[in-house]
């Protein structure tokens, strides 16, 4: 149906910090962004999705210092890795800002100006652990030492993993600063705050009753923060900071949380300035009263953790400056991976950038979609689940009614009038209702569910009519076999529209197939009919479990030494080895670099693995090196590995060795492995992610 009044919606997720990539959690909050903007849009409303990276603050200019290269080249870098990686994934900003920019530092001058003005800010010392090494104030991360209650050695600066204690910094028991070993100084310093309190009763108001919030977190603000009074907000950082300096409080910066939020706002204002002559302006999105139009609509997307700052600074922050509140802020909750925590020990801490040199990113879009029902629950990425609902919904029963139907119609085209479909594309145009409704409410689940059962009908059709017997039926059953085919194509197409928020690039294709682009809702209530049909290409392929487990091979690769959680900017702590497999096999005899040279070591990938059922060992592999370039090497890895978890990994291999008559075969090569006393096994290597099969080993 198409909207009676058009809604101007603005809709941002959180800013993602510049110190990291864009991991697997990241994109659950950016896609479901992504679909109710792209949803918003085809149903004919002005929606606009904004975002930017949040680039200030102490572990920035931390890392900047351990990479030897400035704040302001590392946050650029960081930038452009992220857009390449929301991009591909189709995300699609109408602009994309930084929280270091020119907009956001005016923004921010405004905003302090007001609460300056209300009298609401405030200035105390606080007593702080000072790095004099770094010369740096340490956060209380970067601080380790021994817990104060239960005397646990090597605990944060703010809390004892042990036993559960929370204290000062300055209480810890020789503490040392993890940034460079010294042990820190309790330094006092001048902070400015924010006295909240003043604002309570309006967040009691606009938290409990604006509608703003889901009431799971209404009560929990309740229960947590507005049931006694609130503390002042910390809202200042002493010299030396990466971020702006107060204007009118020199040496002292405003905390990274001030003006993170703010860059809503300075993306916002950035993206006016670029719609030259289009009558945008700040103030219609951002200011209250004085404009003669509704106010506009302000959706925030955020993750559970940052609930605080959105449901209670920000919205006191725009309240004290006289702007427009959220209209909503919906909370999500975390990503789970096969039911846990991301860990990069176990290979489920997946970037962005690693899945996408595996899997198709429209998958995760679409599985993100059919998981998330905007609550705050987690959402778990079970791969296996992964792998089955993909190929079962949207290989098996969308892009399958196409794929069996589209080529009849290559060069008929579709039937001039639509056929007689017992009903099938007026139900599922009724039930586009609904199916907006799922979208507007952010659950996308059920959208999906109500698409799928769609699919479902569509596929029962065409079992039942048999159009590949139409096809060997001669001249006369040639116009039923387009019917039934324009019938299929067209309810494909139908679920195309509907499913075009979460799957973009899916959508275009389809247009390019039958029907042209697809660029509203309304098309899902009308057949297309007499026009041409293109050629049918695969639209997507199976997702095969050797895949899945060459992405999570990728991300064991690249697990760094350091432990869970720790910060790569923090010495590491070397694990303490055993020394018996060394001393089981001690170094072989010295050997030149032209030794070296005449073993030509090279990566391949595993292509092909098969048991050999008389050998005890062995393993029978078939190894790409790239191109057409095939061997077949007898490996002794089995019992260890399994062939299905072999297919598709990344392996070195000994490629110039002379060729090995073996009982059950020839054996072109060695895959290397590692092996020894001290643990038991066979260890494959695995190259770096992005390594190429063909490449030498040098
Ligand atoms: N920079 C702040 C946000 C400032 S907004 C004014 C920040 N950045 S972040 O990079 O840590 O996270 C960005 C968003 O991704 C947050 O909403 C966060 O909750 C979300 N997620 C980060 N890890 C996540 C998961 N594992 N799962 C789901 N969302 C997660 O916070
Ligand atoms: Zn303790």
């Amino acid at each position: 149906m198409p909207p009676t009044t058009v809604r101007r919606i603005l809709a941002t997720s959180a800013l993602p910090y510049a110190n990291g990539q864009i991991h697997l959690g990241h994109l659950v909050e950016y896609i479901q962004t992504d679909i109710f903007v792209r949803f918003q849009k085809l149903r004919g409303h002005h929606a606009i999705y904004l975002c930017a990276d949040d680039t200030h603050g102490t572990a920035i200019m931390i890392r900047a210092r351990v990479e030897g290269r400035s704040e302001r080249e590392l946050i650029a870098a960081m930038r452009t890795d992220h857009l390449a990686d929301f991009s591909r994934f189709q995300i699609a900003f109408d602009h994309y800002g930084s929280t270091d920019s020119d907009a956001n530092r005016q923004l921010c001058g405004e905003v302090w100006q007001a609460l300056r003005g209300r009298g609401l800010v405030t200035s105390r010392e606080v007593r702080q652990l000072y790095d004099p090494t770094a010369g740096v104030f340490l956060a209380d991360r970067f601080v380790r030492g021994t817990c104060p209650r239960c005397q646990g050695a090597d605990q944060y600066g703010d809390s004892c993993e042990l036993c559960g204690a929370t204290y000062s910094p300055a209480d810890l028991i020789d503490p040392v600063s993890t940034l460079s070993g010294a042990v820190p100084e309790v330094r006092s310093a001048e902070h400015l705050f924010v006295t909240l309190e003043a604002m309570h009763s309006f967040l009691q108001e606009w938290t409990q009753s604006s509608g703003a919030l889901d009431p799971r977190i209404a009560n929990y603000l309740s229960g947590h923060f507005l049931g006694e009074e609130l503390r002042d907000w910390d809202i200042s950082r002493p010299a030396p900071y990466f971020g702006f300096e107060i204007p009118d409080a020199p040496g002292h910066y405003w905390y990274v949380w001030f003006d993170a939020p703010i860059g809503y706002m300075a993306a916002t204002s950035e993206w006016c300035a670029a719609q030259a002559g289009a009558g945008e302006s700040f103030d219609r999105w951002w200011r209250r009263g004085g404009v003669n139009e509704p106010p506009a609509e302000i959706h925030h997307f955020i993750g559970k953790d940052i609930t605080y700052f959105h449901t209670l600074f920000w919205p006191a922050m725009l309240e004290a400056a006289g702007l427009t509140l959220p209209t909503r802020v919906r909370v999500h909750g975390f990503l789970t991976v096969n039911g846990q925590k991301m860990s990069k020990s176990r290979g489920t801490f997946l970037l962005a950038r690693t899945y996408l040199d595996h899997l198709d990113p429209g998958m995760l879009r679409y599985f993100y979609a059919a998981k998330l029902s905007g609550d705050i629950d987690d959402i778990d990425l079970n791969l296996e689940e992964f792998t089955a609902k993909v190929n079962a919904d949207l290989v098996g029963k969308v892009v399958n009614l196409a794929s069996r139907t589209a080529r009849w119609l290559e060069s008929s085209g579709l039937s001039a009038r639509y056929p007689d479909d017992g009903g099938l594309f007026a139900q599922a145009a009724t039930e586009g209702t609904e199916i907006a409704a799922a979208y507007e409410a952010c659950d996308f689940a059920r959208a999906m569910r109500i698409i799928m059962a769609a699919a479902d009908r569509a596929n029962a059709y065409v079992d039942a009519q048999q159009p590949w017997k139409l096809a060997k039926g001669g001249p006369e059953a040639s116009g039923r076999l387009q019917d039934v085919a324009s019938v299929a194509l067209n309810l494909f197409r139908q679920l195309a529209v509907y499913l075009a928020p979460v799957l973009p690039e899916f959508a275009t294709q389809v247009g390019n197939l039958v029907g042209g682009p697809i660029t509203s809702w309304d098309q899902s209530q009308q057949p297309v009919v007499g026009s041409s049909v293109g050629t049918f290409q695969p639209l997507m392929r199976r997702v095969e479990a050797a895949h899945v487990e060459a992405l999570q091979q990728a991300s064991l690769a690249q697990a760094p030494v350091t432990p869970p959680g720790a910060s790569p900017m923090e010495p590491q702590t070397t694990p303490t080895d055993p020394a018996e497999p060394l001393a089981a096999e001690p170094l072989a005899a010295e050997c030149t670099i032209d030794d070296f040279a005449k073993i030509d070591l090279r990566v391949a990938r595993i292509v092909n693995a098969e048991e050999v059922p008389e050998a005890k060992k062995l393993l029978k592999l078939t190894l790409s090196l790239g191109g057409e370039a095939r061997r077949t090497v007898f490996a002794g890895i089995k019992g260890f590995h399994t062939p299905e978890s072999l297919v598709g990994r990344l392996v070195v291999v000994v490629a110039n060795l002379a060729p090995r008559q073996m009982k059950f075969g020839l054996s072109e090569g060695m895959v290397a492995a590692a092996s020894g006393a001290g643990a038991p096994g066979v260890y494959l290597l695995s190259p770096d992610s992005g390594a190429l099969p063909g490449m030498r080993l040098h």
